[in-house]
């Protein structure tokens, strides 16, 4: 049998390394979404599928018996679609959901349930970073009169979509220390996440409480009604159990 590892998350190469130790016949999937991601230590395809027909296709044809869904938990088309085909096809699915951030004292969060309303919060002139990635820039359009930082992986391949905005290379990890020295730096005074969860991309949010940082956090988007787990070990066991 066969497993298919929806990747792209520490959690995802986790599991890759995990189920390669053990000689689990899996395959790993990348969206291909970062242009030079860490390999994974089990065989990998890069790319989408090519919508719901291209993903049965591939099932079927890469023998597919169990599908661990550890994609981001912002990727909610990916997890959406797999779940519900599993659901049809009765096929084992396993959703690997990290938990989500809950403040702590020392924060300043407010919650918005979508990008487009952080400019009801940040006032013009202000300088805002974004640790909300590329993909989603187009929404924060609403920003423009405010300096607006985003900082992404890859160098940009197109301007930024509004005026005010500049990009910021820079690949993870990023310690405490790092981010409080750069936030002071760039003079931010206002910093807007997605609730990804998750111990090593939270250094943003320890220095934004540290430096008395206000964030806006956006919350997760529903998640399909599936089987889920919230740890690489519990992901790994569900493979053993099969
Ligand atoms: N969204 C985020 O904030 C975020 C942050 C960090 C990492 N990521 C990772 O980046 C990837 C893309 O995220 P997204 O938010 O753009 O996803 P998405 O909106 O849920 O999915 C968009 C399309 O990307 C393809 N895709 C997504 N994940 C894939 C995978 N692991 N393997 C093959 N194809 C995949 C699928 O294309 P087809 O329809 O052609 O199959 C899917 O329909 C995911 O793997 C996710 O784990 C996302």
């Amino acid at each position: 049998m066969t497993i298919l590892v929806l990747a792209g998350t520490s959690e995802g190469k986790e599991i890759a390394t995990s189920l390669a130790a053990l000689g689990v016949r899996a395959v790993a999937s990348l969206a291909g979404a970062t242009r030079a991601p860490k390999p994974l230590d089990l065989p990998t395809r890069v790319g989408g599928f090519g919508g719901e027909e291209g993903f049965l296709d591939y099932l079927k044809v890469a023998k597919i018996k169990a599908v661990i869904d550890a994609t981001h938990p912002f990727a909610s088309q990916i997890t959406d679609r797999t779940a519900g085909v599993c659901a049809t096809l009765n096929m084992p699915y396993l959703q690997v959901l990290r938990p989500a951030w809950e403040s702590q004292e020392g924060d300043n969060w407010a919650e918005i349930a979508r990008e487009e309303n952080a400019a009801d919060f940040i006032p013009l002139g202000a300088t805002v970073f974004l640790g909300t990635g590329r993909q989603t820039l187009d929404r924060f359009t609403g920003l423009e009169g405010r300096r607006v930082i985003c900082r992404q992986i890859d160098p940009p391949t197109a301007p930024f979509p509004f005026e005010g905005g500049e990009f910021l290379i820079g690949r993870p990890p990023f310690p405490v220390e790092r981010e409080k020295t750069l936030f002071a730096a760039l003079g931010v005074e206002w910093i807007v996440v997605k609730n990804a969860g998750g111990v090593a991309s939270a250094t943003k949010l320890t220095a934004a409480r540290e430096l008395g940082i206000p964030v806006l956090m956006i919350a997760r988007p529903p998640m399909p009604d599936a089987m889920r787990v919230a740890t690489v070990g519990e992901a790994v066991s569900w493979v053993q159990s099969l």
